[in-house]
């Protein structure tokens, strides 16, 4: 989604605004623009062109004070009038991220008192109300924060003024938003990645923060208009780690990051002899006793995670659970039960409907709450009671991949926590989970294995506009995956149905020109299985088989068999995701999409 950089420095900013918003293209986008004080004006450069297109323009312009956005479009096309920043009469210039919902009003009342629009966004509306209040002789800071308390809406800003030329002003409710410390330069973004480039050391605004920063100094004021202090933390995040190396693309180099990202997510726990509720939190124990059901929020992939927990989690420790889409919980009557667990999972912490969902449940009177993220200072970390944080590193590539699998990693985790909890553990079987954790890394390299072979397949698939993905128990989420994976990157619609269903209609879809892709573990469902590709073989499906050893599913006319090095029994979900995940990848090669920023789509979806 959008992203914001500003910088206030002793040099010309030009190029860390540009360096930082290459570092966001990874969020989606669909214009980009930056605005710099120059003299005692502000010069604009937008582009409806990739972030190069943005460089290529802007390669005379100079300033030491700046602020640039890339914009994934709400309202308005997505277009150079509706690109950011948006400038009201030449002297204030706003980025932004959110919704400003109240904006229509806000427009007519502002086109009366005579200002002029000339985009069909929100975020004008701020840029001219922010002038109203500025011209009326306040500071911009006092202009900004009247203008905000107009506001109804969500939001993550930073304004520049052209008689202003060592000032940034920022602020946030809603959108995330933090502040870079420098060494005579400060600097501001959504995103802590486009600032490794110049800091390491971050401030994390709190909602309802507003920041008043110049090159020597920053000032925050909650959301009362306290002046307050934040504490200024160390960044990890490594530069290599939100850079390509020798891959073609982030998705490839994130899908071949699976081993280490389980390793790094399990490491407490495998370093152990045995499982503790401490690695949720320090109320986890207490939490975990009160609590008599499951609630499991999320969107997209996290959401499918959630899909595979809930067979574990009744499975082996006996807890019912539901999974719900969290844009259908948060609008929906449901009846609240204050003794159940609500579990939200999220790659970025971000996503505005998970973050409404779970405001929803605490506001029911829900206070049992536990965040499974990749982000440890993301909003739904924050939000909630207990947390377990999952150490994907960054993820840029839009389709997750590392984020899914150490998701389920972590889930798997809770499910053995809550079983041990439940008396449902024996000690013998605790240390044979332990140790089929600790092999989790090593089977997943095996499976990165198979890549050629798929590399190959994929051929097959680039002519086709439909696929069918089967399986069953915990692997029909898996399926669910797969079939997310293929249309979102390769625009190739797919389904997923479990297996047992195809007789009950898309059986009917079933021709040669419909590649079915099964997920065909060893399990207690094999034999049910098979008898389901057999249906799809009697109609002349061409079935593409991901097969467990020792499934004596044979590959003959019409039924290719990729072998799984290894069954890996309650895990197997995890490892029967990353063939899915390389197909989609060669497939989306073979049809040459923008495989890690594919169209339409945005990384973090901070807006409902
Ligand atoms: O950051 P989140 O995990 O909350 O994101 C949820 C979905 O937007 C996300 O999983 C989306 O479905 C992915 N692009 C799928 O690859």
């Amino acid at each position: 989604m959008c992203g914001i950089v500003g910088a206030v420095a002793l040099r010309n900013v030009v190029p860390i605004l540009l360096e930082g918003l290459k570092r966001l293209e990874y969020r989606g986008y669909d214009s980009a623009g930056l605005v710099v004080v120059d003299d005692g004006h502000l010069t604009r450069v937008r582009s409806t062109g990739r972030v190069a297109d943005l460089t290529e323009r802007s390669a005379t312009t100079t300033g030491y004070t700046g602020i640039a956005h890339t914009r994934w479009a709400t309202h308005g096309i997505p277009s150079e009038r509706n690109a950011h920043p948006h400038v009201s009469k030449g002297q204030i210039a706003v980025v932004h991220n959110g919704i400003i919902e109240n904006y229509e009003v806000l427009r007519s009342t502002l086109t009366a008192a005579g200002y002029p629009f000339s985009s069909d966004t929100d975020t004008e509306v701020i840029a001219h109300l922010i002038h109203r209040h500025y011209a009326r002789g306040n500071s911009l800071l006092v202009a900004t924060r009247a203008a905000l308390a107009e506001l109804v809406g969500a939001y993550a800003i930073g304004v520049i003024a052209s008689d202003c030329p060592d000032q940034i002003i920022c602020a946030r409710r809603g959108s995330p938003l933090l502040l870079g410390v420098g060494v005579a330069e400060n600097f501001i973004a959504s995103d802590v990645s486009a600032l490794l480039q110049v800091t390491r050391q971050i401030v994390y605004l709190e909602e309802g923060d507003v920041v008043e920063l110049t090159h020597q100094a920053y000032q925050i004021y909650d959301k009362q208009g306290n002046q307050v202090e934040r504490a200024v933390q160390t960044s990890e995040l490594s530069n290599e780690s939100v850079e390509l190396g020798l891959y073609q693309h982030y998705m490839q180099k994130e899908i071949h990051e699976q081993p280490q990202a389980l390793a790094n997510t399990l490491e407490s726990v495998c370093n152990s002899q045995s499982l503790v509720p401490g690695i949720f939190g320090a109320e986890a124990a207490a939490t975990f006793a009160d609590i008599d059901s499951i609630l499991i929020l999320a969107c997209g992939t996290s959401y499918h995670a959630g899909l595979v927990a809930r067979y574990w989690l009744e499975d082996l420790a006996g807890i019912r659970c539901n999974v719900e889409v969290a844009s259908e919980y948060r609008y929906r009557s449901s009846v609240p039960n204050p003794k159940q667990l609500i579990v939200v999972i999220s790659q970025s912490g971000e996503t505005a409907d998970t973050q409404a969902a779970l405001n929803h449940a605490k506001a029911l009177g829900q206070p049992h709450t536990l965040a499974i993220c990749n982000v440890p200072e993301s909003a739904l970390v924050r939000l909630s009671k207990l947390r377990l944080l999952t150490r994907a590193g960054p993820e840029i590539g839009v389709a997750s991949t590392k984020a899914f699998t150490t998701q389920l990693a972590a889930l798997f985790l809770l499910t053995l926590v809550l079983a041990k909890s439940r008396d449902r553990l024996s000690v013998r079987q605790e240390q044979q989970y332990l140790q089929e954790l600790r092999h989790l890394p090593a089977a997943a390299q095996k499976v990165l294995d198979l890549e050629p072979l798929i590399a190959t397949l994929a051929t097959q698939f680039a002519d086709k506009q439909h696929a069918l993905f089967l399986g069953r128990g915990l692997h029909y989420p898996i399926a669910m995956e797969g079939a997310l994976k293929l249309k979102e990157i390769s625009y190739i619609h797919a389904e997923a149905y479990p297996a047992g269903e195809l007789k009950h209609g898309p059986l009917a879809l079933v021709d040669k020109d419909m590649p079915v892709i099964s997920i065909a573990p060893n399990d207690a469902l094999l034999e049910k299985l098979k008898s389901n590709l057999q249906e799809v073989r009697a109609r002349g499906g061409e079935l593409y088989v991901f097969a467990d050893a020792d499934t004596h599913i044979h590959e003959v006319d019409g039924i290719h068999i990729m072998q799984m090095p290894e069954h890996a029994g309650y895990l197997s979900p995890i490892l029967h995701t990353i063939p899915l995940q390389l197909l989609a990848y060669y497939v989306a090669l073979q049809k040459g999409t923008d495989v890690d920023k594919p169209r339409n789509l945005a990384k973090s979806v901070t807006v409902e």
